[in-house]
């Protein structure tokens, strides 16, 4: 489980559930961590963004102030970007920063449920980039399978809860 390892490396002590099933023979695991900054929260973003490539979507869950940007800062700084590039998109809903890889912040917060469809997601999801995608839940069915995603909970003032599921770990890894 080298993969495992390798997001695992800058916590040890965190609290950590682990769970592995096959499907399609391809071995998706959930690993849930305990962050307790916003700092921890950015490095586990980057440890995951070392791991993406183009094409791969990663979906982030969770309320408003969870961290879903903080993380995206995280992923973003593993891809060549400078986190501080990356906002809280107030009205811009489909941010594209040129990274290693291409790289398409999307932020559903203001799009109404029935209004997604518009978007044409379909156009940056699984192509040449990775794309992180805040309030994936009001994408619905325009989520691609085999994306990752990222549950995020308030726990406390500077504490989260961060379960990710969906990573595919290949043997090379
Ligand atoms: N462990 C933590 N992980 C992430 N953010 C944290 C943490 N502790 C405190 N925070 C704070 O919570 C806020 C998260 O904001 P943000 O990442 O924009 O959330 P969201 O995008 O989910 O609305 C930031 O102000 C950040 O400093
Ligand atoms: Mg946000």
């Amino acid at each position: 489980m080298v993969a495992l390892k390798l997001l695992d490396s800058c916590f040890h002590g965190n609290d950590k559930l682990q769970t592995y099933y096959l499907r399609n023979a391809i071995i998706l695991q959930q690993v849930k961590f305990n962050s307790k900054s916003e700092v921890e929260t950015k490095e586990i973003g980057r440890n995951l963004g070392k791991r993406l490539k183009a094409g791969d979507v990663v979906c982030l869950y969770g309320e408003f102030g969870a961290g879903k940007t903080t993380m995206v800062k995280g992923i973003a700084s593993a891809i060549g970007i400078n986190e501080r590039d990356i906002t809280s998109a107030s009205f811009t809903i489909i941010s594209e920063y040129k990274g290693v890889t291409p790289f398409y912040h999307i932020d559903l917060y203001r799009v109404e449920p029935d209004g997604v469809h518009a978007l044409g997601l379909h156009e940056y999801l699984g192509k040449d980039g990775i794309s992180v995608i805040e309030w994936a839940e009001k994408a619905g069915n325009e989520i691609p399978d085999g994306s990752i995603k990222i549950h995020l909970t308030y726990t406390g003032e500077n504490s989260r809860e961060i379960v990710i599921e969906g990573i595919l770990l290949d043997e090379d890894t």
